[in-house]
């Protein structure tokens, strides 16, 4: 499904995936297996877990068959998000069959959601985890393996899981995730994550460096900060005398290194700054890339939704975003028949797309989540078939905007930071520009993962730049902060 790109919600290509530590697990006989479902903060969070993990002598294998403990990081946004674990779930009764000593645990937001009835609906399960009490599964394995359920799904006002150091699981080496925040405060009426993730927290600015620098030391170009409001982040230090705000937060990472790379997401309409835009365009190493949910077109309908912005003020921003970062890749969420939505509504956000040209879209149709502001207060009631055609319209305009977008950057040099391989062929390169689109070219001799390349662009496919690489492999390549 990657030349789905474009049009993607979270990294579908990445849904389920099974996780193996980078490093070697020395030492252990007892073995993890760990699937992750839903957002890059999932992905996220079980890096955190098999830090915890490992430092309770268990080793990670990609082969569940051969696991003391199977851990699925669960996803609860969207009905279609749950369905999928639950199918799951049925496929690991057959482990159990086999080897019935192997503990199954179920972490994450459906965790979070569902806390003890899980037990009840799912009898296979022997341990339900929410998002903010990983430290304490080292005890609920324990618990778990005299034969009782173990639940723990208390949420928490403090906990960052700061000094935790993840390990980077099934890494290219070159790119990583840092969670910079937890939780969410906005209270999207559609919206699942305040109540499954909890009040919004920021972690300490100098952990998240330290982190950074890190990861470049060990050869990783390119992190991506990651909160579900990456704008509302906001650290005290202890004493009370220093404030960080995103904005400056961006402006300490990217002086880490020239040569690592920054990105962030997401984005909130209402609360990205100025001054974020002009730490972007300050710094060559902080892409120029934002991803700004819009999730409706239409003034009603925003106000439905609680997002607490207009169209007029979506506008203002995605021209202010332009004003400043003249070369700047816009991506967006959209949500197709939220409640009570109509044809008019429906055409703002076909217009608002147009009017944004946006590079990619993540394009839904309303699922209603229960316990939201929306499943309390409104009523489902857009006919599916009309959720699905109006969805449908949206991903066609989407795909349109994204070969336009794709199709204007034919004949332009860009510089590429090398992932890896290309999925289609080994004597391929793919990387990213820093608009976040994806290149893939020809391995110029004695080019390695990692470096940066300039290349020209020559065809598009898909979501895919075609190109070839031009002048030199800048793997020192001097990044300097701009002068304006
Ligand atoms: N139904 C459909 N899409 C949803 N999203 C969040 N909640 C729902 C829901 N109940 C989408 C939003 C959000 C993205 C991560 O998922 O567009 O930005
Ligand atoms: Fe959900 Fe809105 Fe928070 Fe995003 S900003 S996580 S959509 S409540």
């Amino acid at each position: 499904m990657f030349e789905l790109l474009t049009e993607k919600v979270h990294d579908e290509g990445r849904q389920g995936e099974a996780f193996a530590p980078v490093i070697a697990d020395v030492h252990t006989d007892k073995k993890f297996y760990i699937e992750s479902y839903g957002c890059q903060m999932n992905f996220a969070d079980s890096e955190i877990v098999a830090s915890i993990l490992h430092d309770h002598g268990f080793g990670a294998t990609r082969n569940f068959e051969e696991a003391d403990l199977i851990l699925l990081n669960t996803c609860s946004i969207r009905e279609k998000a749950e369905q999928t674990v639950r199918k799951r779930l049925s496929d690991l009764r057959k482990v159990k069959e086999h080897n019935p000593g192997a503990l199954i645990g179920v972490l994450g937001c459906m965790a979070e959601r569902l806390k003890s009835k899980f037990l009840e609906e799912e009898k296979l399960v022997d341990i339900v985890v929410g998002p903010d009490a990983y430290r304490t599964l080292p005890a609920l394995i324990t618990e778990a393996g005299t034969g009782q359920k173990a639940v723990n799904v208390l949420l928490s006002r403090e906990e960052t899981y700061s000094d935790i150091s993840p390990i980077r699981l099934d890494s290219n080496g070159v790119t990583a995730f840092v969670s910079i925040m937890r939780g969410c405060n906005n209270m999207c009426a559609f919206c699942v994550v305040p109540f499954t993730r909890g009040r919004e927290r920021s972690r300490d600015a100098y952990s998240i460096v330290e982190e950074c620098r890190q990861l470049f030391e060990r050869g990783y170009r390119e992190v991506t900060l990651l909160g579900q409001n990456v704008d509302s982040y906001h650290w005290m230090s202890p004493d009370g005398n220093e404030t960080i705000t995103f904005a400056k937060l961006l402006e300490l990472v990217a002086k880490v290194d020239p040569l690592l790379r920054v990105r962030f997401s997401t984005s909130h309409p209402k609360d990205i700054t100025d001054e974020v835009l002009f730490t972007m365009a300050r710094y060559d190493n902080i892409c120029k890339y934002i991803h700004l949910p819009v999730q409706s077109g239409s003034n009603r309908i925003l106000q439905l939704m609680n997002r607490t912005y207009t169209r007029e003020w979506y506008m203002a921003k995605i021209d202010r975003i332009r004003e400043i970062m003249p070369d700047c890749g816009i991506s967006s969420d959209i949500i197709a028949g939220f409640c009570t939505e109509t044809e008019e509504d429906h055409m703002d956000t076909l217009r608002l797309m147009e009017f944004s040209r946006y590079d990619y879209g993540y394009m839904f149709f309303y699922s209603e989540r229960p316990g939201t502001l929306a499943a309390r207060r409104y009523t489902d009631d857009v006919p599916e078939e009309v959720k699905k055609r109006r969805l449908d319209e949206i991903v066609k305009l989407q795909r349109q905007l994204s070969h336009e977008s794709h199709m204007g950057d034919v004949g332009k040099v860009y510089q590429v930071l090398i992932e890896g391989d290309s999925k289609k062929s080994t004597n391929d390169w793919m990387g990213r520009n820093t608009q976040n689109k994806v290149v893939v070219f020809p391995k110029p001799a004695a080019s390695k993962k990692g470096d940066y390349v300039d290349v020209r662009i020559d065809v598009c496919t898909g979501g895919t730049l075609i190109g070839t690489a031009v002048g030199t492999i800048s793997s020192k390549l001097i990044l300097t902060e701009n002068s304006n």
